[in-house]
């Protein structure tokens, strides 16, 4: 079903239960380690319902069925075909849908939603490959509806602090940026005997940054890219494949399928993006060597710097002697962004996972107001398509690499949105 812009945002609200938290009725696609995970949260929120459930493995879709009648819920509808996420998208009473299957099915599943004129909420990536990334985009301008793919960190509480510090000028003109996603996923990308899960077989077929949306998650709104900047070009540099086959020889001995095997995916991959203004972000991806979790997120400006390894920020004139670092701490506490200051008044017991709840809170209430997501198709086809283009640029011996400009130049006129308090 095809429904025009102007038609999907007259539409009005989700159903009315309350007059201030009308039911958003969501269809969940794909119930495994982190669908589960999501569905959990939203089943937390009084306002949402979830008629229909959709996962090709049956114990998954009965173990998250089963969370839904454990909350107090009707028993959902339950899909198990490979396509039937088409059949749950065109359902009248599903008001959106989130997505969290394997990379390669996110962008025909969030695509599959819009045309149906369902929100699409999809997890990391939205898209694996450049034409993915334009159809979401198409789609999107086509139907009128919105798409957010589900990035986590863009919500994480000091780094919406960091973003209310950058908007109040106290690192001045910002010039440059780092980010990593170091984080050891061999646990994810293989079973515990050694075989490649769906998501390990891309290790075998690409030489990219695989993940980067984590990465990238605050850096563009601490960048204003796509509404005032854009990512202009790409160069990555791969280093050696090792890890993977080290880690199997160690653990399995020589013969084992994964010790043997050839990767195709290098250790680390660090890419530097070179902005339509001039500036620069350093992309780490680092996924597949024994070391602890480290983001790394750094940004400097013509003032000073924010770095979040050392928690800590370096402010000219401010900061107690000069070229001495300054705790971040009350900082955060001066910069706390609303959203969290809210989410604590509201949810004081929401724990672990508060930064997914928000996400999801967020993206909740804009399906409810029929209103925008507060990360845009764009923002989800940019952090996305790092991976194609970063493979062309390492198979070009790292070559600088154009950027699709998604926004087809009107970056320049758009204005921020994201995270900015009434
Ligand atoms: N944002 C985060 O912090 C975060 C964390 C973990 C995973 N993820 C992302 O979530 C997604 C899922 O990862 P996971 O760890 O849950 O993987 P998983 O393998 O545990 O779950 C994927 C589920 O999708 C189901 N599935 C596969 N094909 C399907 C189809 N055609 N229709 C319906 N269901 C189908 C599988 O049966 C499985 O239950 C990935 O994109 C991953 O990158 C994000």
């Amino acid at each position: 079903m095809r429904i025009g812009r102007r038609k999907f945002l007259a539409a009005g609200a989700a159903t009315a239960a309350s007059a201030q938290q009308p039911v958003v009725r969501l269809g969940i696609v794909g119930a495994g380690g982190r669908g589960t995970g999501l569905l959990r949260l939203l089943l937390r929120m009084e306002q949402v319902a979830v008629p229909a459930l959709c996962d090709i493995r049956k114990e998954n879709l009965e173990r998250a069925a089963g969370f839904v009648t454990a909350s107090g819920r009707a028993i959902p509808e339950l899909y198990s075909g490979e396509e039937d996420y088409l059949r749950l998208a065109a359902r009248d009473d599903v008001d959106a849908v989130i997505i969290a299957t394997p990379w390669e099915w996110h962008a025909r599943m969030a695509v599959a939603a819009m045309r149906a004129g369902k929100y699409a909420g999809v997890e990391v990536p939205a898209a694996i490959t450049l034409e993915e990334c334009w159809e979401l985009v198409q789609v999107h301008e086509e139907t009128g509806v919105p798409c957010m793919m589900l990035e986590n960190w863009s919500f994480l509480r000091p780094n919406l602090a960091v973003l209310k510090m950058i908007r109040a000028g106290l690192f001045g003109e910002i010039v440059h940026c780092h980010c990593a996603h170091s984080h050891n996923c061999l646990y994810w990308y293989f079973d515990p005997e050694g075989n490649p899960r769906w998501s390990g077989l891309h290790l075998a077929r690409r030489n990219a940054d695989q993940y980067p949306t984590h990465s990238l998650g605050p850096v563009l709104s601490w960048m204003n890219i796509n509404c005032g900047d854009a990512f202009a070009s790409l160069t990555s540099t791969a280093t050696r494949s090792l890890g993977i086959n080290h880690y199997f020889r160690k653990k399995f001995g020589p013969d084992h399928p994964s010790a043997k095997r050839r990767w195709k995916q290098a250790d680390i991959v660090t890419s530097v993006v070179r902005t339509a203004l001039g500036n620069t972000i350093v992309i780490n991806n680092d996924m597949q060597l024994p070391r602890p979790y480290d983001n790394r997120w750094m940004i400097q400006g013509t003032e000073g710097l924010y770095d979040e390894a050392r928690n800590a920020v370096y402010l000219s004139g401010r900061s107690p002697k000069y070229e001495q670092w300054k705790p971040f701490k009350p900082y955060q506490a001066q910069y706390d962004h609303i959203w969290w200051r809210r989410l604590e008044e509201n949810v004081p017991d929401i724990g672990q996972g508060a930064t997914d709840y928000l996400e999801l809170k967020l993206f909740v209430e804009a399906v409810a107001a029929r209103g925008p997501t507060p990360l845009d198709v764009y923002d989800s086809v940019t952090m996305s398509a790092v991976i194609a283009v970063s493979e062309q640029s390492i198979a070009a011996g790292s070559a600088p690499m154009p950027f699709p400009d998604f926004t087809r130049g009107r970056w320049r006129a758009r204005k921020p949105t994201f995270a900015v308090e009434g």
